[in-house]
């Protein structure tokens, strides 16, 4: 076993399925609303006002770092942020909504792809500063982007619908506007992470939450071959990809074939099953049920001493949870979650 690892060179070589001490944790919407530090900052601004204001933005990406031991820190944004630059109207209400869905060739042939330095510099500025931050502890930062299907899934809804069933009608009618969009985002989502590896990301996460939503075919014809158009534009040996699916147990053997470096799952997959079909292609992460979090401390430090074991087929493996934080997700609970992660390293 090799000796104890700094956390970015545990997360990188996770990723990457090389030896490390113990698996790396970190959580997925760990800034957020269910701490009372995050909510004082964002008091009085709006959730789009906070993605473009670079000190608070900064000092929410770091909160979970000091407040609940996580060991990694996620650039504290949207996956919307950058589909305003498009020339899209859009607002959070919590969730985001757009005034027009789109739905018309015309449409999607107006949308810009433009140069994240024009139209998002204040990301770019948030992940510089967080670098510097975060250099001295050697703790890893993560960038993302959501991926063509997800972004397409509310832009041609206008907002979620609870299956997303026009995007669905429109994959399965063949829809020429729908093929068209995906183009245009996968375009913006190739530009957005490379601007943030050079800004100093040095993990990046496509998150495709909904492409769950399709069968293995509808999967393989329109999300697929945008998952490889992306990965193949990364330098994946700068800075390793991990896709996250939710809902996609069915997709794992497809979504290996992604060229993604870490395959993310939700609470509903089996890991160790996952990790039979993968073999060696691509890493794991995941996959507590968020909602795991509000039971007792003992219960969380069992299941990830669980999941653990679960995922140590895999060539790799991040603890993460299966999907976001929660809004009502007790604070102890993510600290019974991040305290049990990092026991697993004390047997040694
Ligand atoms: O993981 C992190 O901590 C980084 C920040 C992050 C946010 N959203 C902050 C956020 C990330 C990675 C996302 C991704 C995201 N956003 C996804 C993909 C992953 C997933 O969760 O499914 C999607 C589909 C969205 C779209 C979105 N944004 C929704 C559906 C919502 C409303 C639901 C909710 O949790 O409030 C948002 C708003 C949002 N994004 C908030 C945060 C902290 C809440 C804003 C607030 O009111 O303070």
């Amino acid at each position: 076993m090799p000796p104890e690892l700094n956390p970015t060179e545990r997360l990188l070589r996770a990723c990457r399925g090389e030896p490390v001490d113990r698996p790396p944790v970190w959580l997925m919407r760990q800034a957020g609303r269910y701490l009372p530090e995050y909510r004082r900052v964002r008091e009085g601004v709006s959730f789009l006002e906070m993605c473009r204001d670079v000190e608070r933005a900064v000092e929410v990406s770091l909160q979970p770092l000091r407040l609940v031991g996580t060991e990694a820190v996620i650039l504290f944004s949207d996956i919307f942020v950058p589909v305003a630059g498009m020339g899209v109207e859009l607002d959070f209400q919590p969730g985001p909504v757009v005034s027009e869905p789109i739905r018309r060739r015309e449409q999607v042939d107006a949308l810009r792809v433009p140069d994240p330095r024009e139209s998002v510099p204040y990301v770019l500025e948030i992940l510089r500063r967080l670098r510097r931050e975060l250099a001295a502890a050697e703790v890893p930062l993560l960038g993302f982007a959501g991926a063509p299907f997800t972004l397409a899934a509310y832009l041609v809804e206008g907002q979620r619908g609870k299956d997303f069933e026009e995007v669905r009608q429109q994959v399965h009618s063949g829809s020429e506007v729908l093929r068209a969009l995906q183009e245009r985002l996968a375009e913006l989502v190739t530009g957005y992470l490379r601007a943030q590896v050079e800004a100093g990301a040095q993990v990046v996460q496509l998150f495709d939450t909904w492409a769950g939503l399709l069968d293995r075919e509808a999967y393989r014809e329109w999300v697929l071959p945008l998952h490889q158009q992306i990965a193949k534009a990364l330098d994946r040996e700068r800075a390793p990809l991990i896709l996250y699916v939710k809902d996609g147990a069915h997709l794992v053997d497809l979504m290996a074939e992604s060229g993604a470096d870490v395959i993310s799952l939700d609470w509903r997959a089996d890991l160790g099953e996952a990790a039979r079909r993968v073999g060696r292609r691509v890493s794991l992460q995941g996959n507590l049920d968020p909602t795991a979090l509000a039971g007792p401390p003992e219960r969380i430090a069992a299941a990830v001493r669980a999941l653990a074991r679960a995922g140590s087929p895999a060539r790799g493996h991040v603890l993460n949870l299966g999907h976001g934080c929660l809004p009502d997700t007790p604070v102890e609970g993510v600290r019974a979650f991040t305290a049990a992660a990092r026991g697993l390293g004390e047997a040694r």
